[in-house]
């Protein structure tokens, strides 16, 4: 178990500086420290502290209006911190203007030149920074090897597909080696195909360079597939801040647990602990359920008394389905009596609800064929099913 105790440098709430290096010595590229943002009275964005590792991927995800692109336009210099300090490479930036920042930016509407020809698009950052031609030539060639679009430069933006232009936005915003990279929904206006392929492309590219970058996302997807790390934000405050691995496997709160993956939530009260030393407690769900758990978040530490009001959150992909009872009841998973109350067929997988007691639990199977519940045969509401789940996949959080 702690293996997977993952690092945790969040600070929800608090504003103590960020360290300025990693513990192994690397200088952190960059640094926020107890930044904020107010639009007259409305707070956007609220107390944050983070540091970014050289090199790394950064998604900040959350929904509509939680103060991704405001955060990201802090950084860019877009917009000027009511709170706070941000530093790029141990260089504090707040009084240094947008174009001295030496920030690639990307936008969700590519917002390429229409007039301008790929090259003139590309070169016209490095222009602007005095860039002498022949050396501007090769490196906008550089640039469109690097986006794997050679040999464009003359064709003009409406000469070229979504995916293309939106290479052309990358290539332009690499073409003078920035030291941060901000993307804000680069691929929101891409279909779903195109969208899967240029997540490799753009992981591929920042990789190759080295680039530091910040992808502002709301698709969980693409913060799970492309970061290094996420940071989980809601109304202006960071919630969590990880590897994808350890912000789903060990959410911290209510929030990041329902944002990031399917997750099952329902209020219990622990009744006791484990006569063991399993660190398991017994708690009750507020449909009269009774099962198994553990303390959640980061570092499973959520201290928990008897007695004490909480959530228990359970995975979809952590629960299996059977029609028969399972056969060995020794084993230490909690077992779910329900009734099928609708099914989905997904092609890979299959979404099942089930009415337990009472309270629907969603769940996933991958699509098979062996236990009825394969494509051409699935369950039909009203089935009576069973739910096995194991004990430390049961996870109790927001202890009240
Ligand atoms: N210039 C502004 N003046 C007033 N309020 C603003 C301004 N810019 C942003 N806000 C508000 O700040 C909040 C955060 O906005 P922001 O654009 O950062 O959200 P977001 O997380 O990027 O959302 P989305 O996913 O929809 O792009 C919103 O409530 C927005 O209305
Ligand atoms: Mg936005």
């Amino acid at each position: 178990m702690n293996a997977q105790i993952p690092r945790d440098r969040t600070q929800v709430g608090t504003s103590p500086p960020a360290v300025s290096q990693f513990a192994d010595g690397t200088p952190d590229a960059v640094r926020l420290d107890g930044v904020a943002k107010a639009f007259g009275s409305f707070v956007a964005v609220r107390d944050v502290n983070l540091s970014l590792r050289k090199g790394s991927l950064t998604s900040l995800l959350g929904p509509s209006g939680c103060g991704k692109t405001t955060l990201l336009r802090l950084i860019a210099g877009l917009e000027t911190a009511s709170r706070g300090e941000i530093a790029i490479n141990g260089r504090s930036v707040g009084n240094v203007a947008i174009h001295k920042r030496n920030i690639g930016l990307v936008f969700q509407n590519y917002a390429l030149f229409p007039h301008k020809t790929v090259a003139e698009n590309i070169g016209f950052g490095l222009k602007y920074r005095g860039v002498a031609k022949a050396e501007m030539a090769a490196k906008i060639k550089r640039a469109l090897d690097v986006v794997r679009l050679p040999g464009m430069e003359e064709r003009y933006p409406n000469q070229l597909s979504g995916g293309q232009q939106q290479r052309i936005a990358l290539a332009r915003a690499v073409v003078f080696e920035p030291d941060v990279l901000l993307l804000d929904e680069p691929l929101s206006a891409l279909d779903a195909n195109l969208r899967d392929n240029m997540r490799v492309e753009i992981k591929l590219i920042q990789k190759a360079l080295g680039l530091t970058t910040i992808l502002v996302t709301h698709d969980q997807q693409e913060a799970l597939a492309m970061s290094d790390e996420i940071v989980v934000m809601n109304q202006g405050v960071v919630q969590q801040i990880g590897d994808p691995k350890s912000v789903y496997r060990f959410p911290r709160n209510r929030f990041v647990a329902g944002f990031l993956g399917q997750a099952n939530i329902c209020g219990c009260e622990v009744l006791e602990s484990a006569a063991d030393t399993s660190g398991q407690w017994r708690v009750r769900l507020d449909n009269g359920t009774e099962l198994w758990a553990v303390p959640g978040g980061e570092t499973r530490q959520m201290p928990v008394r008897a007695g004490d009001r909480a959530d228990v959150v359970i995975r979809g992909s952590d629960m299996k389905l059977s029609v028969s009872e399972p056969r060995d009841a020794a084993l230490p998973g909690n077992r779910l009596a329900g009734s099928i109350v609708d099914s989905s067929y997904l092609g890979d997988d299959t979404q099942y609800v089930v009415d337990v007691g009472g309270t629907n639990f969603k769940l996933s199977q991958r699509t098979s064929r062996e236990d009825g519940a394969g494509a051409g045969d699935l369950l039909r509401p009203g089935t009576r099913v069973f739910i096995t789940v194991a004990r430390d996949a049961c996870a109790i959080l927001g202890v009240s």
